[in-house]
């Protein structure tokens, strides 16, 4: 546990593999929820270099700001508001190539271009969302979706 994470520098196909390798290994044993998406976060964002990457957890009628990594985020979003609020929502992943094109996107900072939530279920309910952001237009598209949905599925 204490060695430190092994970066794979193949194609987007390669790292998730290997990231997602790695994240069962490390989080065997940890119970803790937000460890969990502690460690996630920090493996995920490392990875991929993202500009932002962490989880909202849903408490009550908001998503409150869980782990993350990356620049100051707002802490609770309402539920159906923002990409966050809307993956919630509709209980789906949400990939958007341009933030700007998104009605009522909320932008923590606008150094943000394009985004990807993907929400957590639990006993068929939405526990939290992990949300990435990207400096980048179009970043995410269907492999991230797959592979994010996968590494949620087990934090
Ligand atoms: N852009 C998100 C808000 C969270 S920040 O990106 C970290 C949204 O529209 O829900």
């Amino acid at each position: 546990m204490a060695e430190k994470l092994k970066i794979a520098t193949g194609d987007k196909e390669a790292r998730y593999a290997l990231l997602y390798e790695q994240m069962v290994a490390i989080l065997a044993g940890e119970e803790d929820q937000v460890a969990r998406m502690a460690n996630a976060a920090a493996m995920i964002h490392h990875t991929f270099g993202f500009f932002w990457t962490g989880f909202y957890r849903v408490i009550g009628e908001e998503l409150v700001l869980g782990p993350f990594q990356g620049p100051l985020a707002c802490m609770r979003i309402r539920y159906g508001r923002g990409v966050c609020g809307t993956a919630w929502k509709e209980r789906r992943s949400i990939v958007v190539p341009d933030v700007e094109k998104f009605p009522g996107h909320i932008a923590c900072s606008t150094l943000s271009r394009s985004e990807i939530v993907v929400p957590m279920v639990r006993d068929e309910e939405v526990c939290g969302v992990l949300d990435i952001d990207s400096e980048t237009l179009a970043t995410f598209d269907e492999t991230d979706r797959v592979w994010l949905e996968k590494i949620v599925a087990i934090i």
